[in-house]
């Protein structure tokens, strides 16, 4: 690949939220984690798990915990700014259960010692579990993509992240980083607008 080529190929990444039925066959599954698994971690720890879940009723079963949560939420909230664009936003967090494949990205927590010597905000910026299992997660996409296969990042799912352990048996060890619904591409969703340049770059040259 040229380098163009490579630089397209980054950018022509969607996520995607309409699949195809067609099976994603257990090898290339395999292959897609196995290349997520060449990302950077911090220390080498390659801290990160893959949950993945085929089975209709799992996956139907999250979604209703991840809808109920978001429900009870909006409930129980008195405050004005909760508007009902975000309302209807929710519907963004629940949708996964449609994908063909849907993978949960967990990562191992801050090791206690850290925490209890540095402060929780500190110890996970410096233990970097979590960008490195987003650096896995990036990995985990891109191959997909290279498989013409569709993916898309979702973390509203965690408001109910206490049940969604709980149910899948994860260890208290253990946090979720993200759900990744996957599947063949059916429709490509036109390119979000990216920010200018100038508004995200700060040169000291
Ligand atoms: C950390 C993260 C969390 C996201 N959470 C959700 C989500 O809960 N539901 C959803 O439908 N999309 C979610 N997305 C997808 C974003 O909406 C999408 O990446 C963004 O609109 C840019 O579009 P693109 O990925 O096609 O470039 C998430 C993406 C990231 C990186």
């Amino acid at each position: 690949m040229k380098e163009e080529e490579i630089h397209q190929f980054i950018r022509s990444r969607r996520s995607i939220r309409d699949f195809t039925n067609q099976d994603i066959k257990d090898e290339i599954l395999t292959k897609i984690i196995e290349t997520a698994c060449y990302a950077p971690s911090a220390s080498n720890q390659q801290d990160w798990n893959f949950i993945v879940i085929k089975q209709p009723e799992a996956k139907q079963k999250l979604s209703d915990m991840v809808k109920s949560a978001w429900e009870e939420k909006l409930k129980t909230s008195d405050v004005d700014y909760v508007t009902d664009e975000f309302k209807n936003y929710v519907n963004n967090f629940y949708w996964f259960s449609r994908a063909p494949i849907l993978i949960i990205a967990t990562v191992k927590k801050t090791e206690s010692f850290m925490e209890h010597w540095l402060g929780l905000e500190i110890s996970e910026k410096v233990g970097g579990k979590n960008i490195s299992g987003a650096f896995a997660v990036q990995n985990l996409m891109l191959a997909s993509l290279a498989e013409n296969i569709g993916t898309c990042c979702l973390t509203g799912p965690l408001l109910a992240e206490k049940d969604i352990k709980e149910f899948l048996n994860i260890s208290k060890r253990n946090s979720i980083l993200c759900f990744i619904a996957m599947g063949y591409i059916k429709s490509m969703p036109p390119l979000p607008e990216r920010k200018n340049l100038e508004k995200i770059i700060r040169y000291y040259l």
